[in-house]
This record gives C-alpha cells, sequence and structure tokens, in this order.
C-alpha cells in the first residue's frame, strides 16, 4: 500500500514538474529561482575589481546563479511600476536579453523571471568571431525591439538602445566581478547569420554580446 502511494506521489511530483516546464501551446519555459538580491560584494571592491575576461573553463554557471545575473543585469526591482535594474531611454525597455548556453537559445522574461526556450540548439559559437565564444557556458545577446521606440528616426534608435545596452552590459560586468565570474562584453558578432538563426523579425536589431564563465586564470 506504501509502494503505491510512493509510486502516486512521485507520478504526481514528475507532472507537476512538466506542467512548469511545458505551457499549454508547448513552449518550453524554466522558472529561475528567486534572485538573492541581498547578496554580493560592496560596490567600491567589485568596481576595483570589474575587467574583461576572454578565457573561460569548463563549468556550468549554477541555476541560481544564472537567476541572479539576469535580475541584477535587467531584472523588475520595481515591481510596482515594472521598471528595472538598468536605466533605458523613455523607459521603452526595448532590449531583450537572450541567453545561449549548452541547454539552447532563451529569452529571458523578466516579468515573471523565468527563460522561454526560442531553440533547442546550442547556438554560442555563432554569438561571436573569437574562439573563447563557443567555450564560454553563458553568452548574453541584447537585441533591440524596435517597434517599442515609437516613431523615433533610425537614428536615434540605434543610438538610444545602444546606449541602454551598455547599461546593461554593465550590470552583468559588476555582478561577475562580485560573483569572481568572468565577462566580456563583445561588439564583433556576425549579426545578419546570428539573426537568422535566432529567427529576428526585422524590428529586431543586435546590439551586443556578452560571455560569462569561470575565468581560467
Ligand atoms: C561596445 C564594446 C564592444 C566591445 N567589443 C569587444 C569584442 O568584440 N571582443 C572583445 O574581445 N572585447 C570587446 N570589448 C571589450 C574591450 O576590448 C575591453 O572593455 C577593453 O579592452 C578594456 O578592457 P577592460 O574591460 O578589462 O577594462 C568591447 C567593449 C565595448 C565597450
Amino acid at each position: 500500500m506504501i509502494e503505491y502511494l510512493n509510486q502516486f506521489l512521485t507520478a504526481c511530483l514528475v507532472f507537476t514538474c512538466m506542467l512548469s516546464f511545458c505551457r499549454a501551446d508547448n513552449t518550453k519555459v524554466l522558472d529561475l529561482p528567486e534572485p538573492r538580491t541581498t547578496a554580493g560584494r560592496p560596490l567600491m571592491e567589485v568596481l576595483r575589481d570589474r575587467k574583461s575576461t576572454r578565457e573561460f573553463i569548463q563549468k556550468e554557471i549554477p541555476l541560481q546563479v544564472l537567476s541572479d545575473m539576469l535580475w541584477a543585469a535587467w531584472g523588475v526591482n520595481r515591481p510596482e511600476s515594472g521598471k528595472r535594474t538598468a536605466p533605458s531611454a523613455v523607459n521603452w525597455q526595448e532590449i531583450d536579453v537572450y541567453v545561449a548556453s549548452a541547454r539552447g537559445l532563451h529569452r529571458y522574461d523578466a516579468f515573471e523571471h523565468r527563460l522561454i526556450e526560442i531553440l533547442s540548439d546550442d547556438v554560442r559559437e555563432l554569438t561571436g568571431m573569437q574562439d573563447f565564444v563557443k567555450e564560454a557556458p553563458v553568452n548574453l545577446i541584447f537585441v533591440a525591439d524596435y517597434s517599442r521606440m515609437g516613431n523615433r528616426p533610425q537614428r536615434d534608435k540605434d543610438f538610444y538602445s545602444a546606449a541602454d545596452a551598455g547599461f546593461i552590459s554593465q550590470n552583468v560586468y559588476l555582478f561577475c566581478a562580485s560573483e569572481g565570474l568572468g565577462t566580456v562584453v563583445r561588439g564583433a558578432v556576425d549579426r545578419d547569420k546570428l539573426a537568422k538563426k535566432m529567427r529576428l523579425s526585422s524590428e529586431q536589431k543586435i546590439i551586443l554580446a556578452q560571455s560569462v564563465g569561470y575565468p581560467a586564470d
């Protein structure tokens, strides 16, 4: 009897896990653990240690650390207004952060603090033109959606989305310095090739990529 009860409870648990991973429209979502928003080293120490790193060891970033990093990068820090950890011009919030890892390509949904699967393929190599890119456990891609930026001329959209992505990138730099992770922001990206693989629309522009991993030194 106890054995049947155990089997039943295990089946219920597996079913619940599947529900949290697969939505009704079959989109796979990965709920991230609550970010640890009171963690981290003192700001001045972190600024002292901030730097670019281009050599990584083969060690995965734990899900909790990824969760903390994405929240630090571009999470919602004021739920009452829906505002974020980085500023954005006119509060357009036009940047989406994509996460390329061995698990596939995901889009960070900051409002639900979860990852939405876009592709199950490992596209890390396509996110840059330097050899270390395919070795880095995570490559972030900052994509601006120009359709959220009103009727501004193209040059304004280019300028503001580049500035807005820069703030997010710096949040990642500071988080990494605090956490003992290495990172480098990258403009050298074959944008046409990557955009095609990511199936981006003509209004979505790849601004920058950023590799993250545990440093070799
Ligand atoms: C907008 C931007 C684009 C960059 N593009 C690349 C790149 O494509 N590849 C790379 O290895 N580093 C890139 N970097 C990193 C710089 O080379 C690095 O920040 C600079 O050498 C100073 O080093 P530090 O970050 O350690 O202070 C970029 C930095 C910025 C701000």
